[in-house]
């Protein structure tokens, strides 16, 4: 099997939900503890061995550009203060030259429309595919224990966590043919179905190892729900060639695009860090406590 070599990171949606912050601040540049979302996804794309890093932007996504970029003047001005720490925290920012690159996308016309249009970049081999607003807390990156079980099964992989039955007119849906362990054999993806009408309730979220044949599939197809071109319909209509397997990750997994799951993230994140966990956790006791008599 090929080796995964090359990541689609599609940035380009407006983040509608995250107003008025996002109205001039990149959603994936939104802070869990001290990291934008972005670093949280590009750190996961290089523990699954990931090379190259091609961003699907937008206008106003500048910033998100800059993050990446070397800071020659910040940098020069740290080291003249010695100022170790700081310096240590822009390591991970740092892109070995000629690993990233940036296509732009015109208007938001979906996420298939997104990644149809990294076909160039990506050329002729299998690729990954991360929504940085999906951030997975996980002993192990799950794009890493993706490109594991990808190697022995091949296809298109998508991930998915269960979800209450109620829940499952919020995400693509997998209609399942058999299951073993971690992996569900699928025969589609049906997006946003009823709870009585769900074939199952396993769940996509934003990871995926997608076959090239996935370009061919996306240029003839037209806009699905919303007027958008949809990943998941270019999916389905490729399973019968490919094949679409689902892989049920090891990982909690937080929807920042949302502001609930962002401040659901923002709590977790912080109390696993060891500098913070123990005044976070008496403030957060100290606040339910007040919570609860004010109730
Ligand atoms: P979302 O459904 O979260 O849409 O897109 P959004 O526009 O970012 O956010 P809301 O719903 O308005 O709050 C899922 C992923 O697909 C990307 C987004 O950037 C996000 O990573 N996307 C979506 C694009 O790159 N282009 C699009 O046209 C649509």
């Amino acid at each position: 099997m090929a080796h995964i070599r090359k990541a689609v990171f599609p940035v380009a949606g407006l983040g509608t939900r995250f107003l008025p912050a996002t109205k001039s601040i990149p959603k994936e540049m939104l802070t869990l503890v001290d990291r934008p979302l972005i670093q949280y996804a590009v750190d996961e794309a290089r523990q699954a061995g990931i090379e190259e890093f091609i961003f699907v932007t937008a206008a106003g996504k500048g910033p998100l550009e800059d993050y990446f970029d070397t800071a020659a003047a910040l940098e020069h001005h740290l080291e003249m203060k010695g100022k170790k720490e700081a310096l240590a925290a822009l390591e991970d920012t740092r892109m070995r030259e000629g690993t990233l690159s940036f296509i732009r996308q015109d208007q938001p016309r979906g996420l298939g429309h997104a990644v149809k249009l990294a076909r160039r970049a990506v050329g002729d081999e299998p690729f990954a595919v991360l929504l940085p607003d999906d951030v997975i807390r996980a002993p192990r990156g799950v794009l890493a224990q993706m490109v594991d079980a990808h190697a022995q099964i091949g296809g298109h992989m998508v991930a998915t966590m269960d979800v209450p039955q109620k829940q499952t007119s919020s995400y693509g849906i997998l209609d399942i043919e058999s299951k073993k362990g971690r992996i569900a054999q699928a025969r589609g993806l049906v997006e946003k179905p009823r709870p009585d009408i769900a074939p199952s309730t396993l769940a996509v979220v934003g990871r995926y190892i997608l076959q090239p044949s996935i370009f061919d599939k996306l240029a003839i197809q037209g806009p699905g729900a919303g007027g958008e071109l949809q990943l998941t319909d270019a999916i389905n209509a490729d399973v019968a060639d490919a094949g679409v397997v689902g892989y049920r990750f090891a990982g909690e997994r937080f929807d920042c695009g949302s502001v609930q799951g962002f401040v659901q993230a923002t709590t977790a994140f912080a109390l696993d860090r060891p500098e913070l966990q123990q005044g976070y956790q008496k403030f957060l006791q100290e606040r339910t406590e007040i919570v609860a008599l004010r109730a």
